[in-house]
């Protein structure tokens, strides 16, 4: 039986994922996106965001006439039983999320929803967002149903299809039954729940994540110091069950386009409602210390001032297995060096062009290998964990890098393999082993 057919509004990679992700359930899809020439670009079946698996998911979805993209939201949301909203909500620049583009849209397409439509919010949006929105439309035969998503980017597809947990909120609550039937055959176990408690739960997940990161990098810093390693201890904490392993890798802080707007946006609900929240605070001023520190490790390593000094830097996106540079922390420590006088000379698999200067971003001249980025460099960073990082001939890098210390902020290279090559290595989270370089 058909459950009806689903508008999904807004094809950045939340949307484009669940929309191609749903079609693949056998639901016919229509996702509608402002830009005419993406929305074409997509109909032809490409795809604008680097997101492994999704090219085939949307090819299989064009095929078969179960997605296609339309222009404009009016044009997706007609006719459909659920809308689902996948908008920005940008930081608006005082710590809480802009809603101005949510709220348009909902406005806009309000009025052409069929009797019986449910709108369902899946951007992260503020505590009390579904009840605005229910005010906005102001129609007793349209609900709204908070179903907040946990995709991770570069592996969005994967978790989409293997979801922990489907969260719905509504006080609705067979309007929020019927989201979760959408998620059906995939098999995890669904949380209903108000609006209030769906939206929220979304904040807490990604600021407790963000939290364990900040908490595991001060580890870090500590273990460096008393002579302790942060891998071992990370191992030694996450076999117990109620730690558990995941995101207890060190690193040069946290990033993207979530943690940082999510973890502030939660401060900001927290003291608008006078609740005391002093862990929230915490976790963004360690991740800035996170930063601070590696960004003392380079200058230490170029001899103590950064002055003119090239640095080569590998990696440049906010993690792995994606072209986003939104909140990046490997720019958030370029910025601390190239603030201090430094050159900067950046490679990323996935970043082509030079990445410019603005406010919150350092120039940085970014060249296609990573051997090219070692040339002519006193020091060389590795900031984002790129698997190949762990594989390049250091070799043919000191033969183009007149500079002998690699200053490794994702835990990619072993000293004995740095020492082989003639280099010596500064790692995070433990002391430096002291090999004499060959
Ligand atoms: C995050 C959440 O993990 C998702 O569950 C959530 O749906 C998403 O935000 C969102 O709100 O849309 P994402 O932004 O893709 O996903 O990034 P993560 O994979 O969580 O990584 C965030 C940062 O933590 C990255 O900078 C990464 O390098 C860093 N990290 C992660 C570490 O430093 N160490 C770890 O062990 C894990």
């Amino acid at each position: 039986m058909s459950v009806g057919r689903i508008a999904v509004i807004g094809t950045g990679y939340v949307g484009l994922t669940s929309g191609a992700c749903l079609a693949s359930l056998g639901h016919q899809v229509v996702c509608g996106d402002v830009d005419a020439a993406k929305v074409a670009a997509m109909s032809r079946g490409e795809v604008p965001i680097l997101e492994p698996g999704l090219d085939e998911m949307m090819a299989r979805g064009l095929q078969s006439g179960n997605l296609t993209f339309v222009h404009g939201a009016a044009a997706a949301a007609a006719g459909a039983r659920y809308i689902l909203l996948c908008l920005p909500t940008p930081d608006g620049g005082d710590g809480r999320a802009d809603l101005r583009i949510v709220h348009d849209v909902v406005a806009q397409i309000g009025p052409l929803l069929d009797p019986g439509a449910i709108l369902v919010t899946k951007s992260t949006v503020p505590v009390g967002t579904a009840q605005d929105i229910t005010e906005t439309v102001d129609r007793a035969d349209v609900a709204v149903v908070s179903n907040p998503e946990f995709l991770q980017e570069g592996t969005a597809v994967r978790n989409f299809m293997n979801p922990d947990r489907i969260v719905v909120g509504s006080t609705d609550r067979a309007a929020a039954l019927a989201v979760a039937e959408l998620y059906r055959d995939l098999g995890a176990p669904s949380v209903v729940t108000s609006a209030e408690s769906s939206e929220l739960i979304k904040y807490a997940a990604n600021a407790f994540l963000a939290m364990k990161l900040s908490f595991i990098n001060s580890i870090g810093a500590l273990a460096e110091t008393v002579g302790a390693d942060v891998a071992e201890i990370a191992d030694g904490m996450g076999f117990d069950e109620r730690i558990g392993s995941k995101f207890l890798r060190t690193g040069p802080g946290w990033g993207g386009s979530c943690f940082p707007k999510d973890t502030k946006a939660l401060a900001t609900i927290a003291a608008d409602h006078h609740v005391s929240f002093p862990l929230l605070e915490a976790t963004y001023v360690s991740n800035d210390q996170a930063q601070d520190r590696l960004a003392d490790k380079v200058r230490a390593a170029a001899g103590g001032s950064l002055c003119g000094v090239r640095i080569a830097l590998w990696g440049l996106t906010f993690k792995a297995g994606t072209d986003d540079l939104r909140d990046s922390p490997a720019l958030a420590v370029a910025l601390r060096l190239a603030a201090e006088g430094a050159v900067l000379q950046g490679f990323d698999p996935a970043i082509s062009k030079d990445v410019t200067a603005a406010r919150d971003r350092p120039e940085i001249t970014v060249v296609p290998d990573p051997y090219t980025a070692a040339a002519g460099a006193a020091v060389l960073v590795i900031l984002t964990e790129w698997p190949v990082f762990g594989e390049l001939d250091l070799l043919e890098v000191g033969r183009v890098m007149p500079g002998r210390v690699i200053v490794d902020g994702r835990g990619m290279i072993d000293d004995e393999t740095a020492a082989a090559a003639g280099f010596s290595l500064v790692p995070i989270g433990r002391p430096a082993h002291h090999i004499v370089p060959a």
